[in-house]
Formats: structure tokens, C-alpha cells, sequence
């Protein structure tokens, strides 16, 4: 029988992906080489925040079924593949995506749709991927259709679904891309098609360079206010009501996730490797790295007020790596334990979202209900702000949204 779609890599990704199109009347499988994804998924669980268990169960009534055997591939119209693209030692590493590409390789028929979802530099697809799904003998752009869609999937975000995000899509060839575009034309309201692979490839490096450049700026300029007796929230919140030319970005304990720490490091090292600058890049990381221990010793100034640092009680009030979602993917938050602990400080954490938090193989203790220091790094809409703030003698507020006399903002 034959599949409208098969999706590599059941992630943040993958899933969102297989479950929009499976409600769009597709019929899916989804390959996966975690057995356990695999298993959680044939049982109705869902490992993906954004994702409830009855739409895993909707997904299965619909016919999704989930493998680690890349078979089904070759009764497939259309195979995304949305795998990690992460990095090792600072440069990218495409592991995943060659594997998975092989693995399609030996399935791939004439006439399908290979997609590449995954972040990746200008060229990917066409100088690494391709060659790769060539193995098995068939041509990209004359026998099989190759194309590059950046994802945009912005977890925990209820505005912006799959659905309502435009979507980029680029070819091998303008063949290629026609063929992309009408397959995601039937499950988003938007399609863009840019110029081709490389313009898509490079869209998506832009939007995640963007965000980093734009945090890094934010982040510096608190650090300068807070130098300077300036108070950087009031001076956003004034910048904020320009009507043109300006977007607002607010500071924080630092970067954390998927893609912001990593995706403009694909460029970096792109541009590196090109003899070509990448100097925002490079910057960026470099003030946005520095955050949490700027946080920390912002902590250690505020606990000397009140006693000595070392056995003072601080609890770091959300810990993922950004509001509202429970990852903890390159969470700032384990940066910001290392500098405390190193400080002598005892550290606790407070974040419905997360039950155990390990960091260097130490548990961080959950909060008892009191602390000299209460930090907020993330504030998430399920924790009770004024309970923290009623609780804990002083807060640092690295995120501008705490009240109270004893509130020190970032
Ligand atoms: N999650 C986000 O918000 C986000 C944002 C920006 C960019 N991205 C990019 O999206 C891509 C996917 O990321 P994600 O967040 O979905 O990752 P993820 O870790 O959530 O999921 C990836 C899945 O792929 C599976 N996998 C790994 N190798 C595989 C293989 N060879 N074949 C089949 N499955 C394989 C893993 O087991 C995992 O379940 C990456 O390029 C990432 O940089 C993600």
C-alpha cells in the first residue's frame, strides 16, 4: 500500500510535522532509531511538551504508525527528514542526516520527494545530502525530487502553530521545488518559495542569527545599565513604543534550546571555513555565553548585603531554557548552579516542568519553601510569582517581570 509521507526524527520537529499532516488526511509513518520514541509513540505517549497524549492517540486512529525500520520508505510520495543537526567541538555535525540519508538511500524509488527539515549551512542539501540519497543509483532532480524546508516550530508558543507559520521552501531544481511547495501547500496556510536551496538553507541561519544578535545586544546593554545606574527595562519598555525601525528583544540569564546556541554557529563555521567574516556571530555568542556568570555574580553582590556568600540559600526560580516549555536543552540554568556552587552557595531550584535536576552528576535540590535569594531565570505562567517573591528576603529578577520592594531587576 502506498504512504503519502514518511518523517525521520520524531522530535520537536518530526512530530509536529507527522501529527499536522496526519490530521490533513495524509496517511504517515514516522521512522525514529530510538526504540524508545518508537515504543512511547505505538503506546499513545507523547516524550514532546507541545504535544498531549489524545493527539498521539488521534494520530494512531488516523493510521500513523511509528518504526525504526526505514522500509516504508519506499512506498513513500514524500519523506521529510527532521533529525538533529547539532554540533561537536563547535562545528556541525551532520551525522544524523547522513545516516538517516542512507537509510533512505536503500529504500528511495523514482518519483518521490526527499525534504530536508534540519538546520544546516548553505549547501547541505545539494553538496551532502544529495550525493548520499545518489548512492542507490537514482538521480536528484531527474529521477527523485530534493528540496529544503527550514523548520519553524517555536516550541510553547500558542500563537504560532505549524499551521498559521509561512513556510520556505527551496529545489534542486524549480521542478523540485514546485513539487515541495504543493506538499506543504495542503497542510500551512503560507508557502514561500525562495530562489533555491541555498537561499532556503540560509533564511534559516538568518532568523536564528538574528534573534542571537539581537538577545547578545540586549544582554550587554543591561549589563552597561546596571553599570551605569540606568534602569534597562524602563529604557526597553521607552524604545519599545517607537512605531518603525525598532523590535523589541528583552535581556536574560543567557541562551539556551536547539537553535539559538547552535544554529548561527553553522554560519560561523560555514563562513570560517569560506575565508569569509562572521563577526556578529562570533560576538554574540561570546556576550550571551557570559550571561550566567554575570547573573551569578550579580547574586553573590546582592547575598554580601545581607551575610557571608558562602552557605547563603538560593533558589533559581525556572530553569528550562526558555518560559513555558520543559526543555532543558543547554538550559542557561546549569551555567548559572556552576558559578553559585563555585561560590560556595547552596542552590535549589523551582520549576514545575522539571522533576529532577541533575548538574555535573549533583542533584540541585527542589526549593523547601524558603531562601536568602530567590533568582527568576524563567518565569513560566504556571509558577506563582508573589509566592516566590513573599518567600525569599531579596530576588534578582533576570527577567523584568517580578514586583516588590525587595525586586532587584537584571
Ligand atoms: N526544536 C526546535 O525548536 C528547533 C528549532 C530550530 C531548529 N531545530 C532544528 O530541527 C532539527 C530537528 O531538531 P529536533 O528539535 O526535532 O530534534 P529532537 O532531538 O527533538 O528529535 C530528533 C529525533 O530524531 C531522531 N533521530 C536521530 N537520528 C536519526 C536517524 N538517523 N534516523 C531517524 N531518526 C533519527 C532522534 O531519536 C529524535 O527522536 C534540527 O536540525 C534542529 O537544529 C529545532
Amino acid at each position: 500500500m502506498g504512504l503519502d509521507l514518511v518523517v525521520f526524527g520524531l522530535g520537536y520537529v518530526g512530530l509536529p510535522l507527522a501529527r499536522r499532516a496526519c490530521a490533513a488526511g495524509l496517511s504517515v509513518t514516522g521512522v525514529d532509531v530510538s526504540r524508545d520514541v518508537v515504543a512511547g509513540l505505538r503506546a499513545g505517549r507523547s516524550h514532546i511538551g507541545d504535544i498531549p497524549d489524545r493527539d498521539i492517540a488521534a494520530m494512531l486512529d488516523a493510521g500513523f504508525t511509528a518504526t525504526v525500520n526505514p522500509a516504508p520508505v519506499g512506498a513513500a510520495d514524500t519523506v521529510v527528514i527532521c533529525v538533529p543537526t547539532g554540533l561537536v567541538d563547535g562545528e556541525p555535525d551532520l551525522g544524523a542526516v547522513l545516516s538517516a540519508a542512507s537509510a533512505v538511500a536503500r529504500h528511495l524509488r523514482p518519483g518521490t520527494l526527499v525534504v530536508l527539515e534540519s538546520t544546516s549551512y548553505p549547501g547541505t542539501t545539494e553538496e551532502v545530502l544529495a550525493p548520499v540519497l545518489e548512492s542507490g543509483g537514482l538521480v536528484a532532480g531527474a529521477d527523485f525530487h530534493l528540496a529544503f524546508s527550514p523548520e519553524r516550530i517555536d516550541p510553547g508558543n500558542a500563537e504560532f502553530s505549524f499551521e498559521n507559520t509561512p513556510k520556505v521552501v527551496g529545489g534542486l531544481t524549480p521542478v523540485c521545488a514546485k513539487r515541495c511547495a504543493a506538499f506543504y501547500e495542503d497542510l500551512v496556510d503560507t508557502v514561500v518559495v525562495a530562489a533555491g536551496l541555498r537561499e532556503a538553507e540560509t533564511a534559516k541561519l538568518l532568523e536564528n542569527s538574528y534573534r542571537l544578535v539581537n538577545i547578545a545586544l540586549v544582554d550587554e546593554l543591561a549589563v552597561f545599565c546596571a553599570g551605569m545606574d540606568v534602569d534597562v527595562w524602563d529604557v526597553l519598555r521607552c524604545a519599545a513604543t517607537k512605531p518603525f525601525g525598532f523590535q523589541p528583544f528583552t535581556p536574560g540569564p543567557g541562551v539556551g534550546g536547539h537553535c539559538i546556541p547552535v544554529d548561527p554557529q553553522y554560519l560561523a563555521s560555514r563562513a570560517r571555513s569560506a575565508g569569509l567574516p562572521a563577526t556578529l556571530i562570533s560576538t554574540a555568542l561570546a556576550v550571551t555565553a557570559g550571561m550566567p556568570g554575570y547573573v551569578a555574580r550579580r547574586a553573590r553582590d546582592l547575598l554580601a548585603r545581607v551575610g557571608p556568600v558562602p552557605g547563603a540559600r538560593v533558589v533559581l526560580v525556572g530553569v528550562t531554557y526558555k518560559a513555558d516549555v520543559a526543555d532543558m536543552r543547554q538550559s542557561p540554568a546549569v551555567g548559572v548552579v556552576r558559578h553559585l556552587r563555585a561560590m560556595g552557595v547552596q542552590v535549589s531550584y523551582h520549576d514545575p516542568y522539571v522533576d529532577e535536576f541533575t548538574v555535573d552528576g549533583v542533584r540541585v535540590p527542589s526549593w523547601s519553601g524558603d531562601a536568602d535569594l530567590a533568582v527568576v531565570l524563567q518565569d513560566h505562567r504556571r509558577v506563582d510569582l508573589g509566592a516566590v517573591v513573599r518567600a525569599a528576603r531579596v530576588v534578582l529578577d533576570t527577567r523584568g517581570v517580578a514586583v516588590g520592594d525587595h525586586v532587584v531587576r537584571l
